[in-house]
């Protein structure tokens, strides 16, 4: 294969040939969009750190859904700001609670969307971190107790998907066995398997009001310094029941979704947080580059990389590129 017997242009040449040998696309479908929703009526706020993302009323719920399915885009996360914070965070698991009333809202009104649900505490703290604390720790193993009563009432209340994203140790195998107990044992969990104490969440915390009120995450999320660390979460994550394994964020840890796509036979997700859009939005809002097409590169990247599900802030608007 050496030139000029192999001429890799050959299969260049034209847009037919090419798209002939792409060995990766994208579908609206293999996109799910995260959605914030707050107390009140009649809200549609934006983000500041994210143009073209709003926090949403109950009430704009269902007007959203259908927009998505309308392009294809056919699965939403949730994500919840609470009208009080507590310690125990125990708006994330109150019967009434933000996401509890929003997942009833949305299945009400549009039952075809696939409702998934982030399981955390941190929006729900006052302290803002993912469990509940002793001192200045949080608590595993207490907050595990926490996190399994925020996903049964996640499904009682009609969500098709739990994501628990607190990185806790055994929190998979503990929610999967309280959703199974209550005959939840359709509703998959996907797990935040590989999470990282990332810089890039920073604009999601604005979003979503949940920064830590002292000291970080890192001593529950993990050292973006770590690779086979990865594998050692996400091994522990299959053998206690997760169905999706999920890394994020996704553009800078591409080797760790190609290695957990090599290494294990469970679907892969890739969430690309808020920081890796703000950093496209803001570019392409200079004019410094060309916004879409960066949008879709790095789209395509996530998946070639080895993502079967990719959570983006793009999702509508990839959707409707692909359209075009
Ligand atoms: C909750 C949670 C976070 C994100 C998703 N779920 C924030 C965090 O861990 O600090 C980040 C998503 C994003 O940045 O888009 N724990």
């Amino acid at each position: 294969m050496v030139f000029p017997e192999y001429r890799p242009r050959r299969m260049r040449q034209n847009e037919t040939l090419r798209s002939m040998i792409r060995e990766t696309r994208l579908a609206p479908e293999q996109m799910m969009y995260p959605l914030f929703v707050l107390p009140g009526k009649g809200i549609r706020e934006e983000v500041s750190s994210m143009p073209g993302v709003f926090r949403l009323s109950i009430d704009q719920l269902a007007k959203e859904a259908k927009e998505c399915l309308a392009l294809g885009v056919r699965s939403v996360i949730l994500f919840g700001l609470p009208e009080k914070k507590d310690a125990l965070g125990s708006g994330a698991y109150a019967k009434n609670g933000i996401i509890q009333q929003a997942i009833r809202e949305l299945k009400n009104k549009v039952p075809e969307m696939t409702v998934a649900t982030d399981v955390c505490l941190c929006e729900y703290t006052d302290h803002g971190h993912c469990g509940c604390l002793v001192g200045e720790t949080v608590d595993n193993d207490a907050t595990l107790e926490l996190l399994s009563k925020t996903a049964l009432s996640h499904a009682q209340a009609g969500a098709d998907m739990v994501a628990p994203s607190d990185m806790m140790d055994g929190r998979i195998s503990e929610i999967r066995a309280v959703l199974d107990e209550s005959s939840y044992h359709m509703v998959p969990i996907m797990s935040y398997a590989v999470k990282y104490a990332s810089a890039f969440y920073g604009p999601f915390r604005d979003a979503a009001e949940c920064a830590p009120q002292f000291g970080d995450r890192r001593s529950y999320q993990m050292d973006p310094a770590n690779s086979r660390e990865a594998l050692r979460e996400a091994t522990l994550d299959v053998e206690e029941g997760a169905d999706i394994l999920m890394v994020k964020p996704a553009l800078s840890y591409l080797d760790i979704i190609s290695r957990l796509h090599d290494e294990f036979d469970l679907p892969v997700a890739a969430y690309q947080v808020s920081g890796e859009y703000a950093l496209i939005q803001a570019a392409a809002e200079k004019g410094w580059i060309d916004g879409p097409k960066v949008m879709a590169e790095s789209l395509l990247s996530i998946r070639r990389a080895g993502a079967d599900i990719i959570l983006t802030y793009f999702a509508k608007e990839m959707a409707k590129l692909l359209r075009a």
